[in-house]
């Protein structure tokens, strides 16, 4: 895999040493998948096989997504969908442009299989977005938008940051994720309390276009949080929920862990397991749940799927892994099934509960 590797595991790894790596190995990606004989080529080393599955009215070709954050411009969605996601994730984008916290703001501890990141929303602000999507080919696999709120508003006017962001981008997307959940601008969790995230919902709605509506949420919340997330998003008509967010807590020492940030990957794992058994026992597997937090193979795929979730995301293992974890995932998936007599991937979710 030596081409595979240094084109994408080695920027990966890279990832956390400087920002810049983070952006070649986009740039990486964009030119590998750029001509048909690198998408051919890519296919070859990185193509996983198909587990189809559908969700809130979508197709889905596998149930593996790329997670918010990591294509925040969604600058690469082609080299994402050739590399062999299921579907993609792009943003998260708020009303204005800003430039996010000050550098250094991403760190890595490859020991713990951890990063923790700060950057706090740097991003080109939804008119920019909107207009770089109506130039840009549309994936024929599922494209969602996390949508987040600019720091330059405040926690009253939310709701029309969410909506406008929203307003601007419906044509292109195939569904939104409202994200109360990052630790990294000042006080938007509070947004996770019922009042403020129903306002949020319903003007988010507004302008969706009918398209999916999803909350992600947090994993440091008290389950009865949760649950009251759970029941104010599903009342009001919203397809599902994306769990989780990275946790602001810390479950053991290390040299990164004194940083400021959300902490993702291998120490999130349980957590989030947990948050989405907690939401799939609360409504009977009955809500769309898409599971993320420190997936990095098969069987932790499989875990979050048996706990409940219907689709799930990384992010954090790509970069410890590099592009060929998709295909480890997705195929290891199938094999799962298989292995179990399941023709389908809609009767694992949840066997772990008996569903
Ligand atoms: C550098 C970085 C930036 C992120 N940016 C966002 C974001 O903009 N919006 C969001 O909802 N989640 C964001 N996330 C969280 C991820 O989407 C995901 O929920 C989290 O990393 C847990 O998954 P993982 O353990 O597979 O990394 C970010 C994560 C990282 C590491």
């Amino acid at each position: 895999m030596g081409l595979g590797y240094s084109l994408f595991v080695r920027p990966f790894l890279a990832l956390m040493d400087s920002e810049k790596a983070h952006s070649r190995a986009i740039l990486g990606i964009k030119i590998a998948s750029y001509t048909i004989l690198g998408r051919m080529l890519l296919r070859i080393l990185y193509r996983p096989r198909k587990v189809e599955t559908k969700a809130f009215g979508l197709d889905f070709p596998n149930p593996l997504g790329l997670a918010a954050g990591m294509d925040k411009k969604a600058e690469a969605m082609t080299g994402w969908e050739t590399i062999g996601f299921g579907f993609i994730e792009v943003g998260g984008i708020t009303e204005h442009e800003q430039d996010g916290n000050p550098k250094p703001r991403m760190f890595r501890s490859s020991k713990h299989k951890a990063l923790i990141n700060r950057m706090g929303f740097n991003n080109p602000g939804s008119e920019k977005m909107s207009e770089h999507l109506a130039n840009s080919k549309k994936p024929s696999i599922p494209l969602l938008l996390n949508v987040g709120k600019s720091k330059s508003t405040s926690l009253a006017d939310a709701h029309l940051d969410y909506a406008k962001t929203v307003e601007r981008c419906e044509p292109y997307v195939d569904g939104f994720v409202i994200n109360v959940s990052s630790p990294n601008t000042p006080n938007l969790r509070e947004l996770q309390k019922d009042e403020d995230l129903a306002r949020i919902i319903d003007a988010v709605q507004n302008y969706s276009g009918g398209k999916p509506v999803l909350v992600k949420i947090a994993p440091d919340l008290e389950d009865i949080q949760i649950k009251s997330i759970v029941d104010t998003a599903r009342e009001l008509g919203c397809a599902g929920i994306v769990a989780t967010n990275t946790t602001i807590t810390r479950p053991f020492e290390s040299s990164i862990m004194s940083e400021k940030g959300g902490l993702s990957g291998q120490p999130l794992k349980s957590r989030s397991t947990e948050v989405i058994r907690l939401i799939a026992d609360h409504t009977d597997g009955n809500w769309p749940i898409i599971g993320v937090g420190g997936i990095s193979n098969a069987e932790d795929a499989w875990e979050k799927i048996t706990n409940g979730a219907c689709l799930v995301q990384i992010y954090s293992s790509m970069v410890f892994n590099g592009a060929s974890v998709i295909k480890d995932i997705v195929n290891g998936l199938d094999r799962k099934l298989k292995s179990k007599g399941l023709v389908s991937l809609d009767q694992a979710v949840g066997l772990a509960r008996g569903d």
